[in-house]
């Protein structure tokens, strides 16, 4: 199967190598759209302009599916961009979202980015939810900076939680770290790996395109990517 996947930057890979993990055998197609990163910023109307142009460029590559890896994206346009597209979209939210309703956990904190945080998509989550928007650690973690005093700093900031969600793709590279604090999170790229089958007999192929490439970059993907890729760089003119 090709499956194409998309994000402001790095964050979605964390999605990409849960895939890979439990579904190796099919050609991924990944987007990161690093110049215009951060997504979580920006208005409804940029993120739209934005995913259109990538999601026809992951269409060019004939696709059979798309994961919108990015929280943002998936929170604030989903539907819209469902319904606009003759392909199986997924988004990352929804499987979070039923898996913490099913849950025991009753007080919810989830970090996320300021459209995520605005959209109120957690608030469907029917139990206590403590939202934390946290500005500064994408553009930390794209740039290959230590986010450890800001992280904690966010955190500070909630009030008691049985989990927390990492509520933006990029967050998941926290997991490790907060573990070891003895922090219980919520990845919600496993989540989504466990709630889609995808069926390939194929050859692995790893394709990855970013609009610009450079050395923090590369860092980024050897950090979270443990398989071959293929990288190129590519910008899809985007234009306000
Ligand atoms: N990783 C994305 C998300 O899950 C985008 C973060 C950003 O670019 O602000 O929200």
């Amino acid at each position: 199967m090709k499956v194409g996947l998309f994000d402001s930057g790095v964050g979605g890979l964390t999605v990409l190598k849960e895939l890979i993990d439990k579904y190796p055998h099919n050609q991924y197609y990944y987007f990161g759209d690093n110049i215009n990163v951060p997504f979580g910023t920006k208005s409804k109307y940029e993120l739209k302009i934005l995913s259109e142009n990538i999601i026809q460029f992951l269409l060019s590559k004939d696709v059979d599916i798309i994961i919108i890896a990015c929280g943002t994206v998936s929170a604030n346009l989903s539907e819209y961009l469902k319904n606009k597209y003759n392909i199986p979209i997924y988004d990352i939210i929804s499987p979070t979202i039923k898996y913490l309703n099913d849950s025991n956990y009753n007080d919810i904190g989830i970090i996320a980015t300021e459209m995520t945080v605005k959209s109120n998509i957690f608030k469907k989550v029917a139990k206590r939810v403590y939202q934390q928007a946290c500005p500064l650690l994408v553009p930390l973690i794209e740039k290959d900076l230590d986010y450890l005093k800001e992280l904690n700093y966010y955190i500070s900031k909630l009030p008691k939680f049985d989990v927390l969600v990492l509520g933006c793709t990029h967050y998941s590279i926290f997991e490790s770290y907060l573990k070891k604090i003895n922090i219980n999170t919520i990845n919600m790229g496993k989540i989504l790996c466990d709630s889609i089958k995808i069926k390939g007999n194929k050859e692995s192929k790893i394709n990855l395109y970013f609009s610009k490439v450079n050395h923090q970059l590369i860092n980024n993907i050897e950090k979270i990517i443990k398989y071959d890729y293929q990288l190129e760089e590519l910008c899809l003119n985007y234009q306000k």
